[in-house]
């Protein structure tokens, strides 16, 4: 087994090899020693693993609950979790007790920010099972909702107490949502490692995919433990976000998330070329995307991503840190004043 130890403010392992959610209970039991677990799950993984984790909670005495939301980001609001707070009650559920996440990114980021404020805060587990959620949204404590002026407004940090990757559950994953979690382990290589990057390249890496996770996990976990709480180093996981999350929410959602950071992460080392920051590597990014069944041209104009990402969290007074690229395997914080985003945008986007 590959176990990745994160020393953030909470210390815990992520654990990576086929077959764990069949020995889930025990696992856990011997982290969050005492306590009933909740399993939070959407439809999709309910019908696909739930079984087997509940079975394996249940014999390691967890005397596990379920509580099941409709699949999809559209589910990642206020009211599906106000549901899963109030089931958590209903069940009388005391801070000796602790969440479940079992699913993929928007799972996990639910069901993390319930644990952080269900009675102030229980402790959770992270069952990662989509390619994104193993190699980006399980590690490092970032949970949240949705509201409609944006992704992820209401959130909060808390870290997990034990992360298990079963990458056996990547075998059912549509390939639509399995390219999702390649861009973010291609951003991964972009900021931190041009052999992740290379490996990438040629899909080729899905044969050797545990060591893909657990290397993406560590660049994660490197950057984490430096600046937890997100006010610099951190920063650089938004590669590709500033316009991919303004094209999130333009399309109301019908792009998925890997798909826009994919767009998003194409057009601004186009934009970091052009501003001579960036070794030429344009055409390099532009063909790993597209070896990973992901797109590279963004179908919205310089102005409706400006005005969509300006309403996001990540504005902080009159200037915002975007992510450029200066060769693959390095990147930096570029901040530029609010006014100027748009035209950066349109660097990245003409032809
Ligand atoms: N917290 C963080 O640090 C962080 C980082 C990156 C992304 N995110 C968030 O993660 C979310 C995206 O995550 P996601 O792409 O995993 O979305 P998701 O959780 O909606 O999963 C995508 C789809 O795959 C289905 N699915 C999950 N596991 C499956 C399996 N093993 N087999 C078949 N189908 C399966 C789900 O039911 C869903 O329909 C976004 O909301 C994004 O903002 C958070
Ligand atoms: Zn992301």
């Amino acid at each position: 087994m590959n176990i990745i130890p994160i020393n953030a403010s909470l210390k815990y392992d992520v654990m990576i090899e086929s077959g764990l959610l069949a020995r889930s209970g025990e696992l856990i039991r011997k982290v969050v020693k005492k306590g009933r677990a909740a399993v939070i799950t959407d439809s999709t993984v309910d019908a696909l693993y739930a079984e087997t984790v509940m079975a394996s909670l249940a014999d390691a005495g967890c005397d596990p609950m379920k509580y099941v939301f409709p699949a999809g980001e559209a589910s990642k609001n206020i009211m599906t979790l106000s549901g899963i707070l109030e089931h958590l009650a209903e069940h009388r559920l005391t801070r000796a007790d602790f969440i479940v996440a079992l699913g993929g990114g928007v799972t996990g980021d639910m069901a993390g920010f319930a644990a952080s404020c269900y009675l102030r805060g229980i402790p959770f587990v992270q069952l990662p099972t989509t390619f994104l959620a193993a190699v980006d949204s399980s590690v490092g404590g970032k949970t949240a909702v949705d509201l409609h002026a944006g992704k992820n407004l209401c959130g909060a940090f808390h870290q997990p107490s034990l992360v298990l990757c079963d990458t056996k559950t990547l075998d059912t994953l549509i390939p639509e949502i399995f390219a999702d979690g390649a861009a973010e382990a291609l951003k991964a290589g972009i900021l931190r490692d041009e052999s992740l990057f290379a490996k990438m390249e040629q899909g080729s890496y899905k044969a050797d995919i545990d060591s893909v996770i657990g290397r993406c996990v560590e660049i994660k976990a490197q950057l984490v433990e430096e600046d937890e709480r997100d006010t610099g180093a951190r920063q650089l996981l938004n590669l590709g976000h500033t316009m991919g999350h303004a094209a999130e929410k333009i399309s109301d959602f019908s792009l998925t998330h890997g798909h826009a950071v994919a767009m998003g992460m194409a057009a601004i080392t186009r934009a970091a070329e052009k501003l001579g920051v960036c070794e030429p590597c344009y055409e390099r990014v532009c063909a790993a995307l597209t070896a990973n069944d992901l797109p590279t041209r963004c179908p919205y104009s310089a102005e409706e991503l400006a005005n969509a990402a300006l309403s996001d969290k990540k504005r902080s007074g009159g200037r915002i840190n975007l992510v450029l690229p200066k060769k693959i395997g390095e990147c930096f914080l570029y901040p530029v004043d609010v006014t100027e985003v748009e035209r950066i945008f349109a660097l990245g986007l003409e032809e």
